[in-house]
């Protein structure tokens, strides 16, 4: 068996001893998001340490587990963090949850991230529609022997983000009367936050968000025919807009600000996907 498949196998049947819970979608909570979870009624949760070989997540702010439970009726698993590449994990193993996630039976999936505000017309606070994603000069999650449990070798990428969710997205924000913007997101590696150079670069390309999680979450997902929708909240200015150094604490904290507005976009997105 292909030992990286085997890995989330082996997650899987660990939580099978744990839980025969079958989630329709699954939710990823970004930086500084983690409060969604309150709005779970929850059935069961599993720490991400309890999983033998499971990546866990070294961050002051994330914090790492499982829920099992439903969100407006829904039954849902969400991810009350997640790993990072910076975090000095293979690749392969930054995207094992998402997968052992859609292994679990979730179909659609929901990724959120905080990520830094490139086009100069969004401001922090803001919450963006992740429409397409620039992941380049990241790597693929997919690189290495094809698994053909999960998918193909060559999947399409011209719709990771669907267009189903997109205006059922769309139609959420509309109803709960808040503007949500649209827009490129572009993955870099982090740990360090960008340059000002890379951010002209980045919004040169096209990017409208930049951040360091989603990107490769969302070709993991896609490979394996996850329907995804994809929610950036922007905490900052991305690097060298504002003459203003950006740091953690402050990231984090503006997440916290506008959870409010982001836990009932996402509330309603469940209720309606
Ligand atoms: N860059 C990358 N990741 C981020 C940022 C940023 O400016 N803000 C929050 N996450």
């Amino acid at each position: 068996m292909n030992p990286i498949f085997e890995k989330v196998k082996k997650s899987y049947d660990y939580i099978r001893t744990v839980t025969d819970f079958t989630p329709d979608v699954a939710l990823v909570l970004g930086s500084g998001l983690g409060e969604f979870a309150k709005h779970m009624e929850v059935e069961c949760e599993i720490p991400y340490c309890d999983i033998e070989g499971f990546p866990v997540s070294t961050v002051a702010g994330h914090d790492g587990r499982f829920l099992f439970g439903k969100v407006e009726g829904v039954k849902t698993v969400i991810m009350k963090g997640r790993v990072h590449y910076y975090e000095g994990y293979p690749v392969t193993d930054v995207v094992l949850p998402t997968r052992l996630m859609i292994m679990l039976g979730a179909k659609k999936l929901i990724l959120t991230n905080a990520a830094g505000a490139v086009n100069t017309d969004y401001k922090p606070g803001d919450l963006m529609l992740i429409t397409d994603h620039i992941s380049t000069i990241v790597p693929s999650p997919l690189i290495g022997e094809n698994i053909e449990e999960f998918g193909t070798r060559f999947p399409d990428m011209s719709n990771v983000y669907s267009q189903r969710l997109l205006d059922v997205a769309r139609n959420s924000a509309k109803e709960i009367g808040i503007t949500l913007r649209e827009g490129v997101y572009m993955q870099f590696s982090g740990p360090a936050y960008e340059t000002p150079a890379e951010v002209k670069l980045a919004r040169t390309l096209g990017a409208d968000a930049v951040g360091m999680s989603t990107a490769i979450e969302a070709i993991a997902a896609n490979h394996m025919g996850a329907e995804i929708c994809g929610i950036s909240c922007f905490t900052n200015m991305a690097a060298g807009i504002l003459d203003k150094p950006l740091n953690h604490k402050e990231v984090s904290e503006a997440a916290n600000k506008v959870s409010h507005i982001f836990e009932g976009l996402v509330k309603n997105i469940i209720k309606s996907m």
